[in-house]
């Protein structure tokens, strides 16, 4: 079946079309709109309306790039997303290292990329590699499931709090705080319980913040009490946003990646073939994934200086969105850039950015969908989507939130895999 019911819009309501409206990503396919836009107008400007700001709009895969690569004409210190530079700005700048740039981000970048190196995160790969086997080893066997509820909604955040040393007891409440405090599900979350749930993550932070600088252990918080930047330690609150971040940037995301994989393969049957058979390999598979979903649709940029761009002048103190959703099926970049095709290779998508700010947690991410993929192929024989699916609403991530599947049992190796030992 297929599951995109959005309609397709037409090129003269361009005009009128709000990109920053999040229902304009969750009810229209913008499919047309993208390609006109790399075709005819790659640097295009995003006219102010009462209500905000006009921006520009960059969605060849070449001008993302280079965006991407050039933090000093183009910074994000004003905000990373549309929903902040809208407003003005972010209040986490310079202290949280995704709104961070010039030394300051490269220090701090530098200070986070060991816990996220394979080496430092080979025992929390090994976590994800079981517990992805258990969780879809149980949902093969129920038959029906909610693939989004039951296995991937388990993994992301579970492993963001293996990575911060949140001790087992306080995960469930990390879980239900973030998903109050961050969920995408409705078209209207409840503003105040939003912002109860996100106040109460930062207290939750800014307590084991205090316990770990008391008593370090081997985690990533206490990797951040115990080193300095400038000079000097790295405040409480830096380190509380920090952490935060990470629940931001690596729990939906992965998520949204994991379910929109499932569903990729329940509507390509002859690509669920091929990785069945094991005729392509895990790693082109996890790359096409990531292109084929997307997850974080844009980022965007404030400009420093005027830079010229494809011919068009963006005035310093521009806002500028890139949009990584029209660069990763760029036919200027990709062959058949509409197809899903695992064994696609090169594959030189920009789901995890580039350059500077590129994906801290991207190794991280490409571990958890492996496992994901590699489960699939070993414990089912085929999936079916049967929906109901549900977008999320926001214009910043896509994906969907909820997807029902059916799931048939490799009968032989799910006996293999539970005689090989528990899965925990
Ligand atoms: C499929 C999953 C993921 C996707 C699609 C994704 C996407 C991105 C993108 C596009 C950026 C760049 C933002 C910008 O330049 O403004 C980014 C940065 C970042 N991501 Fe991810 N991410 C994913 C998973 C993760 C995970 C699992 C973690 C950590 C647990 C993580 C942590 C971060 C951090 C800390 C940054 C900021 C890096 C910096 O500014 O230097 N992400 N991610």
């Amino acid at each position: 079946m297929k599951t995109d019911a959005r309609v397709s819009v037409k090129l003269d309501e361009l005009e009128t079309l709000d990109l920053a409206e999040p229902r304009v990503h969750t009810d229209y396919d913008l499919s047309e709109v993208w390609r006109h836009l790399r075709t005819d107008e790659p640097v295009y400007w995003h006219a102010e309306t009462p209500r905000q700001p006009g921006f520009w709009v960059l969605s060849r895969h070449a001008d993302v790039a280079s965006i991407y690569r050039d933090n000093t004409r183009f910074t994000s210190e004003r905000g990373n997303v549309l929903e902040t530079l809208l407003q003005g700005g972010d209040s986490a700048a310079g202290r949280m290292l995704a709104v961070t740039d010039g030394s300051r981000h490269a220090e701090l970048r530098r200070i986070l990329l060991k816990p996220f190196s394979p080496r430092a995160l080979d025992v929390i790969v090994q976590r994800v590699r079981s517990a992805t086997c258990r969780l879809l080893v149980e949902a093969v066997k129920k038959g029906r499931s909610d693939f989004a509820r039951d296995v991937a909604a388990h993994i992301p955040l579970a492993t963001i709090c293996d990575l911060l040393g949140v001790p087992d007891a306080d995960r469930d409440y990390i879980l239900s705080q973030t998903s109050s405090a961050l969920s995408s599900d409705e078209a209207k979350p409840e503003a105040v319980d939003s912002w109860a749930a996100k106040s109460e993550l930062l207290l939750y932070f800014a307590d084991l913040v205090r316990a770990r600088r008391a008593t370090p252990q081997a985690d990533l918080i206490s990797l951040l009490s115990t080193n300095r930047v400038d000079g000097a330690d790295i405040s409480d609150d830096e380190i509380m946003l920090n952490c935060y971040s990470l629940i931001l940037g690596g729990d939906e995301t992965a998520r949204l990646s994991m379910i929109g994989a499932v569903l990729a393969l329940a509507e390509h049957p002859e690509q669920w073939r091929a990785l069945k058979q094991g005729e392509v390999t895990s790693e082109s598979s996890v790359e096409e994934v990531l292109r084929w979903t997307t997850p974080a649709m844009h980022s965007g940029r404030t400009a420093t200086e005027d830079v010229v761009v494809d011919r068009r002048t963006i005035k310093k103190g521009d806002i500028v969105t890139i949009w990584n959703v029209s660069a990763n099926r760029d036919e200027r970049e990709f062959d058949s850039p509409d197809r899903f095709r695992l064994h696609r290779s090169p594959n030189r998508h920009l789901s995890f950015a580039y350059g500077p700010h590129f994906c801290l947690g991207a190794y991280l991410a490409r571990m958890e969908i492996s496992a994901m993929l590699d489960g699939l192929r070993t414990f089912v024989s085929d999936i079916k989507a049967v929906g109901p699916t549900k977008r999320i609403y926001s214009n910043f991530l896509s994906g969907f939130s909820s997807l029902t599947v059916d799931f048939v049992p490799d009968q032989a190796n799910i006996e293999r895999g539970l005689l090989a030992g528990p899965m925990r």
